[in-house]
Parts: C-alpha cells; structure tokens; sequence
C-alpha cells in the first residue's frame, strides 16, 4: 500500500518524538512492505518565527493532499509568558483543527499492564481501565465569537457555541464506538449550568432512540472529573465537548502512568491528524529525554484509523509494551533518573525489536 503523510513536529519536544514516531513508521512500513513517503512542514511558534503565520498556508496545502498527518506538539513559554500576544502557536493547531474539519479527537485511555505500578492510583482500581474519550474539536469555547476585550481592557469574554448539527455528528460517531466496544456511552455535560450543555442534552435524547442496543448515561462533568479517579473502569465511551474533553483526558492520562503515554485521532471531513495529547514540554525541548511513545502510539492509530491496518497498529503496541517490560523507558515512566533511556534510545528499541520480529506476510 501507498502511505503518504504530512510531518508536521511543531514546538519544543514535538521534533524529537516525531523523529522517533517516523522511523517507528517507516519500519514498519518497511516491514509490512508498504511504500511511505512523507514531506515535514511548519507549525506553531516555529512557523511564526521562520514566516509569521502559525498554520502556514503551504502547511494546508500538504496536509490537504496528505493521507494523514503526523503531528508533533505546539506551545512556546514566551507565548504564555506574554498574554497580550495577538499571534500565538495555538492559533496553529486550532486553525489546522478547523480547515482541516477535525470535529472528533479520539482518545483511547487504556493502561499496559507493564505500566499498572506507575499510577499514583491503587494497582487493583486502575487495572482494565479501558475506555476511549470523544472530544469534540472544532466548536465550543475555543471557537466561538465574539471573543476579546473591552475596549479599556479591564474585561475579557470568551463565547461558547453550538449548534445541534455539531452535537448530532458527534454524538453519533459516538454511538458509532460505542457498538463496537462494551455498548455503554456517557455523554458529559454542565447541563445544570450551561445553555450549551442542554442542547448538547436535548439532542442527544433524540439520539440515544436510535441506538436501544447501547446504555446511555449523562453526567456533570465534575462529577466525572470525580469518577474518573474513582471508578475508571466504569467507563467505556465518553464523548464531551471541547473543552471539557481537554481537560478530562489530561486528567484521565495520569492513571496510565503519564501524561507522555496518550496518543490521540483527530478526524473530520478531510485528512485525519494524529497527535500525542501532551504538549510541547519546553523545559526538555532538546535534552533528548521526552517519552516518544505517545507519538509512537499516535503511529499505531494513524495505520489502524486513517489506512485500515491492523496487524500494522496491533506490533507498534506490541513493541511499545515490550520495551516497558524490558525497562527501556524514559524517566518519566522509569523507577529512579539514573535507570531511566534517552528519548532515541527508547526509540531505537522499538525500531529494533520491529525489525526482529518475524511475521507472517
Ligand atoms: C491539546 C492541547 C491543545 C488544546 C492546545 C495546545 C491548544 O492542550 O491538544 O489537548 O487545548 O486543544
Ligand atoms: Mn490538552
């Protein structure tokens, strides 16, 4: 099979990871023998300093005649150290979100028993975690208008929109999930607070008829800020909006060990965009000490989702898990710094025990 895609590694540890996510690729795609090839372009801070455009337009073009797009981190400390930046990285990664129409970012969180004594939860509740967050992507407070200042500058005001289009596609993507996984949804909202959230509600009450086969349930997404700590396992499919989804799959991160563990699928009306769910780490921006596996892992979703390749998908993982086995793992995962590999080393594992492997074509 022919893979073409578009690399784009962004800000801080973003070119590290992705490195080592590509050569994963191309090992395997050595391996399987597809033929890949690939072309890197600029985003975020990166691509404001080199052009002054955070989503460059030749950035578009690639991604748009790309199969998929392998996506780094964005975020630069002098952005956030100064709030009254009209351009920022963000814009990038939003607008390539919005052009690219990416409203589902698919969010697996399961944990690899190799990892179950890194959580700072108890070994017996986080085992068989294994649920998948929906978030939706491009509405909600991230989007809506209007957004800014008084003109005196002594208030701010953001805007959360939706309309009931936006909520149905998602909504049934869900469903879509969910019948293929345990049949249980949980739909997320602040439907006690938010007029968005009770027309997330209303709408998704119509679905729900659709789909008798799969159990429904609705919560506060405080409450399932509690639950997901408590009662992990509970979970099978959680679809939110935005921002909500932001937020809950940095927290849900932290059961499978860290947050340099989650891989996620952005997908939409045009090329599919697959992305760690951390961000760009400046403090390790060049130290060469970044875990690489949720890119890694990005890979492995970015075969399965975006080309139909399971078998390809099924031995990233496969080798992923045997290198926390094996010990090879960064320090963030690792017993003690001193024990701890290199961000190219783990990499270089996985390459190689890839290319060992014998499978049957
Ligand atoms: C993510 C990130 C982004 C987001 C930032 C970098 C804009 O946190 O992909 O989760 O908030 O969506
Ligand atoms: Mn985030």
């Amino acid at each position: 099979m022919k893979l073409k895609i578009a690399v784009l590694p962004g800000d801080g540890i973003g070119g590290e990871i992705t490195k080592q996510a590509l050569e994963v690729a191309k090992t395997v795609c050595k391996k399987f023998r597809h033929e890949l090839s690939y072309k890197e372009a600029l985003i975020g801070a990166t691509a404001i300093e080199a052009v002054g455009n955070p989503y460059p337009d030749a950035t578009h073009v690639l991604c748009m005649e790309s199969d998929a797009v392998l996506f780094g981190a964005i975020g630069h400390p002098k952005y956030d150290n100064d709030p009254t930046s009209k351009i920022r990285p963000e814009q990038g990664l939003l607008a390539m979100r919005k052009q690219l129409g990416l409203y589902a970012n698919i969010r697996p969180v399961t944990i690899f028993s190799s990892l179950i004594h890194r959580s700072p939860l108890r070994a017996s509740l986080v085992k068989d975690t294994d649920f998948m967050c929906i978030r939706e992507l491009t509405g909600g407070i991230y989007f809506g208008r209007p957004q800014g200042r008084s003109e005196d500058s002594t208030t701010a005001y953001d805007t959360c929109v939706y309309t009931s289009k936006e909520i149905e596609r998602i909504v049934h993507l869900a469903y879509r999930y969910a019948l293929q996984r345990k049949k249980k949804l949980t739909i997320v909202d602040k439907a006690n607070v938010l007029a968005t959230s009770r027309l997330w509600r209303q709408v998704a009450q119509q679905i729900e008829k659709e789909y008798p086969e799969v159990e429904t349930e609705y919560m506060f997404v405080d409450n399932a800020a509690m639950q997901i700590i408590q009662v992990p396992k509970r979970f099978d499919v959680i679809v939110t909006e935005n921002m909500f989804g932001d937020i809950l799959t940095d927290e849900a991160s932290v059961i499978t060990g860290s947050l340099g563990m989650l891989p996620s699928a952005s997908i939409g009306t045009h090329t599919s965009v697959f992305e760690p769910i951390h961000g760009s780490y400046p403090q390790a921006a060049g130290k060469d000490i970044a875990n690489p596996l949720a890119s890694i892992l990005s890979v492995a979703l970015m075969f399965e989702y975006a080309f139909s390749l399971h078998e390809e998908g099924k031995l990233i993982r496969e080798a992923v898990n045997a290198s926390i086995i094996a010990g090879v793992v960064t320090e963030d995962i690792a017993t003690s710094i001193r024990s701890s590999y290199k961000t190219s080393e783990v990499g270089q594992w996985i390459v190689d025990y890839i290319s060992k492997r014998l499978i049957a074509l």
